[in-house]
């Protein structure tokens, strides 16, 4: 009896040194509290498993000591752990478990799948909620219960690719109904940002709902001018506003802003279309780049200029859309002749792995982006906002790299001259650290 005691806790306490072994090793990697508590989930997959086998383990005191430092180290590891905030949103690691199982099985279907896989993934996704995991998660099983959140994501994180691609799933998931009686029961600010969301998808069915909700006469002013902004993003949002501007169902509130977001689309042809149907006023000419270098800007008023035109693609730091790219240290990499350059003429000198592509597919939709990845059946195209379309390769009509840059050309033509001056002095103070 007493034998059998023993050899219990030396398995227990096998297990506990192997613990402590790779949970000190995950520490010194991770150094600070976010990354020990990724460690123990890792290890652990739930906090709560970590504490019990700590406290059976460690602490129990029929349990011989192995050596000092050991039981110091696990000490500190325990009183560390006991420490360390609680983590409330940690899925639990049965949940985690079905996930990846079912992650794995080719043949998943959520919708015949049992009520209690279903409650697990669901559970699961309300601790990931606008991760990129949920994201693919929600995509790749059609999951439909998650129409609250995915509207919440759109609605509170205005101007984000969280937004686009929680609209693109609501779309996906036959949600669009919903995003038009919800839209209806938000505050103004919040159906803006709803909408710019959804315009900027720029699938067929997007688009479609976009250029209807532009032209409806209950839309205000703040819902429209998100529409202008999302729609100008992508080619067909383009071609509906060209529609909408030729056919007289552009509200004249934002004809101008659609005037000069059309100005700027990478396609030529839009810019043309744009100006015969927009009638917009020719822009000033700039003074030579050799002249404007020799101007002093203000940085701090180039900061909000950068925010009106740039943001929508770069980011700085983390902020702003991952879709350009960044440009923190762009101060220390371009002088101010080539930071004009790069706004006057974004043609010239394209970014390596940020060559353009048009993407046509058989259902229609047409998509303008860069590769994200590319598997021998899936194309994935990042698409201006920094939406993921993922496209099956066997419903791809058409796939032609661009010659032009994914960047707008003309921002300069949309900006005053004092404001272009400013953001280039921005610009240079963005420099390595
Ligand atoms: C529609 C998306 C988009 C917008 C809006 C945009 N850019 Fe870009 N930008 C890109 C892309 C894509 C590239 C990379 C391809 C290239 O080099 O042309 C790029 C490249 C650049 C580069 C060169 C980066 C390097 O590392 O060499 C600079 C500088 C730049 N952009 C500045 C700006 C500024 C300033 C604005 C605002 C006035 C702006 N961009 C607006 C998409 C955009």
């Amino acid at each position: 009896m007493r034998s059998l005691t023993r050899n219990h806790a030396r398995i227990e306490m096998e297990l506990c040194i192997k613990f402590v072994r790779r949970l000190s090793a995950h520490c010194a990697k991770a150094r600070h509290q976010p990354g020990l508590r990724r460690a123990e989930q890792r290890i652990f997959g739930s906090r709560s498993t970590a504490m019990k086998i700590l406290r059976d383990g460690v602490l129990n005191p029929g349990v011989e000591p192995v050596s000092k430092g050991c039981m110091l180290l696990r000490l500190s590891l325990t009183l560390g752990l006991l420490a360390a905030p609680a983590v409330a949103d940690e899925p639990s690691e049965a949940d985690r478990r079905i996930v990846q199982t079912v992650q794995r099985l080719a043949s998943f279907d959520y919708s015949k799948a049992s009520q209690k896989t279903k409650e697990a993934i669901d559970r699961y996704l309300s601790t990931a909620a606008g991760s990129e995991e949920y994201f693919q998660l929600v995509e790749k099983f059609g999951i439909t219960t998650q129409t609250d959140t995915l509207l919440s994501l759109a609605a509170d994180h205005a101007g984000t690719t969280k937004a686009g691609q929680a609209m693109k799933l609501l779309f996906q998931t036959g949600a669009a109904a919903v995003v038009s009686e919800k839209m209806k029961t938000l505050p103004e600010e919040k159906a803006a940002a709803v909408a710019e969301a959804a315009a900027s998808v720029g699938s067929q069915e997007t688009t479609t709902f976009a250029a209807a909700l532009l032209s409806a006469n209950q839309t205000t002013a703040p819902v429209a001018e998100a529409l202008v902004k999302g729609l100008a993003r992508n080619t067909p949002g383009q071609q509906a506003l060209l529609a909408a501007a030729k056919d007289g169902k552009l509200p004249e509130a934002v004809k101008a802003s659609t005037a000069a977001a059309l100005a700027t689309s990478t396609d030529e042809s839009v810019r043309k279309a744009a100006s015969e149907v927009l009638r917009m006023k020719a822009a000033a000419k700039l003074p030579p780049v050799a002249e404007l270098v020799k101007r002093a800007g203000d940085a701090t008023k180039g900061l909000a200029t950068f925010q009106a035109y740039c943001f929508t693609c770069h980011q700085v730091n983390g902020a702003g859309i991952d879709f350009g790219p960044a440009l923190s240290e762009i101060g220390s990499k371009l002088a101010k002749e080539a930071l004009y350059d790069s706004i006057l003429n974004p043609n010239a000198g394209i970014s390596f792995g940020f060559e353009g592509w048009q993407v046509k597919t058989k259902d229609g939709n047409q998509f303008i982006g860069m590769i994200a990845s590319e598997t021998d059946a899936e194309f994935s195209l990042k698409v201006p906002g920094g939406i993921i379309q993922k496209l099956t390769k066997t419903n791809i009509t058409e796939r032609e790299k661009l010659k032009v840059s994914l960047m707008t050309p003309n921002l300069h033509t949309v900006m005053a001259e004092e404001d272009l001056v400013n953001l280039i002095e921005y610009l240079v103070t963005l420099k390595k650290k």
